[in-house]
């Protein structure tokens, strides 16, 4: 499977980028519990892996990792204390919350090029479901682009396999059983290509989740260990 084109064209502006990976991260050292830039950079390295593993080129799927960091970016503008909830959200959090897809794309509205338009396709539509019961627009299929649809993926097994204030963490067999109930439906909530990728690589997906975590926790410790001297 070969993505529609080339993402190997351009990095887009990388100060205003690196100023953003920043942001996420200082919420991790603000917020520990909500590990928003944890949950990017293993959101980045998995699609790094679906992108191997649906044929892009090493150049590429590290491209579409890198953009992958982005796709929550609208978060940084919604107050932690609705995005840390432990309980059910109403109405209005709920909204909030899916309002980050909107929220991102606009943050990445200045830049140019065509990695700073493929981190705003993934930031806006990494919700979009590939039959069409996603938001913000209820896209379906290819109407969403190739890199949101892997990324859709990527998104929901760190979401599954994480602890988050409102669930525990899931095995990793436990969170393929759940993606592939997505997909149960003709046609299901992910591109059939995406999944037959994931389910075809899965144990590197798990070799690449359970590295990324392993290296946030040391992250982490090491963190404490200098801010406590
Ligand atoms: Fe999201
Ligand atoms: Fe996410």
């Amino acid at each position: 499977m070969k993505p529609d084109k080339s993402l190997n064209d351009g990095h887009g502006n990388e100060m205003a980028l690196a100023e953003l990976r920043r942001s996420l991260s200082c919420v991790d050292l603000a917020c520990p519990g909500l590990d928003l830039y944890g949950h990017s950079t293993r959101v980045g390295d998995l699609a790094t892996g679906l992108g191997r593993a649906m044929g892009l080129g090493e150049r590429d799927a590290q491209l579409l990792g890198e953009a992958a960091c982005f796709h929550d970016v609208g978060k940084l503008f919604i107050p932690v204390s609705t995005l840390g909830k432990p309980g059910p959200l109403a109405f209005d959090e709920r909204s909030l919350i899916e309002s980050h897809c909107d929220l991102g794309y606009n943050a990445l509205a200045n830049e140019t090029g065509a990695f700073a338009e493929m981190a705003r396709n993934i930031a806006r539509l990494h919700h979009e479901r590939y039959d069409g019961k996603g938001y913000p627009g209820r896209l379906g299929g290819t109407d969403i682009p190739f890199e949101a649809r892997i990324v859709a993926v990527a998104d929901v097994y760190d979401a599954l396999r994480s602890v988050r204030s409102y669930k525990a963490q899931q095995s990793h067999e436990d969170t393929v059983g759940q993606i592939v109930k997505e997909c149960r439906g003709d046609p299901g909530g992910f591109d059939p290509l995406v999944m037959e990728a994931f389910l075809d690589t899965q144990a590197d997906i798990r070799a690449i989740w359970d590295r990324a975590m392993l290296s946030r926790i040391a992250a982490t410790m090491k963190g404490c260990r200098e801010r406590t001297g």
